[in-house]
């Protein structure tokens, strides 16, 4: 047991979930697989990685520091998302200062959930005709996911539970979290009672 495997944010608790050695193991493995398949990436033409802010701000960070491929790293913003049950509205891409046309291109996700995000992002950046454009993405509820993707890069697949730490939020709090947090569901005070 990790020394912070309850944590209270706001009105809720959660539960570790994924380790901070879990994780890192299993973004050791993506990593090697994305160095592997970027491996013909050059200066003149690297990998351009985009990383969707807020929540993959710190799996973008980790994964990075793994790959020893010619990329460049650019951060976009969608449109927020906030309490525990997804929107799954875009309205638009903030951000993106670079010229995608015919440039290998990775979105990094922290979490695909009912799909809506993603699919709208692909679908707009696919729109700058890049070269390939692909998707990895931390954590998927596959369960949850309403359209079909063909996400090239999944680092986990969970159930559909609401998560948060290593980058994803509740309500912004909560992202500071070196490991995964689930949702506790049952009543608060009844965890209480019995702990
Ligand atoms: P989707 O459009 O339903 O796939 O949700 C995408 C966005 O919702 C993600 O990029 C997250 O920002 C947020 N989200 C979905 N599920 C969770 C969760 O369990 N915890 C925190 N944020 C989540
Ligand atoms: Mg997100």
């Amino acid at each position: 047991m990790e020394f912070f495997d309850i944590v209270n944010v706001k009105d809720k608790f959660f539960e570790q979930y994924i380790g901070k050695y879990e994780l890192n193991s299993i973004i050791t493995g993506i990593a090697q697989r994305i160095n592997n398949d970027y491996k013909n990436c050059s200066t003149h033409n690297p990998l351009i990685i985009i990383g969707v802010l807020n929540g993959s701000f710190m799996f973008l960070a980790d994964l990075v520091k793994m790959l020893n491929i010619k990329c460049e790293i650019h951060f976009i913003k969608v449109s927020s998302y906030s309490g525990t049950e997804t929107t799954g509205k875009v309205t638009e891409i903030l951000g993106l200062t670079r010229d995608i046309t015919n440039q290998n291109v990775l979105i990094v996700e922290d979490i695909v959930d009912t799909g809506l995000t993603m699919r709208e992002l692909y679908h707009q950046l696919s729109l700058k005709k890049p070269l390939t454009l692909d998707m990895c993405t931390l954590l998927y509820k596959k369960v949850k996911c309403k359209v079909h993707l063909n996400i090239k890069y999944v680092c986990k697949e969970i159930e559909d539970k609401f998560v948060i730490g290593y980058g994803l939020d509740y309500d912004n709090l909560g992202r500071n979290y070196d490991s995964i947090y689930s949702l506790i569901e049952d009543d608060v005070s009844v965890w209480n009672e019995k702990n």
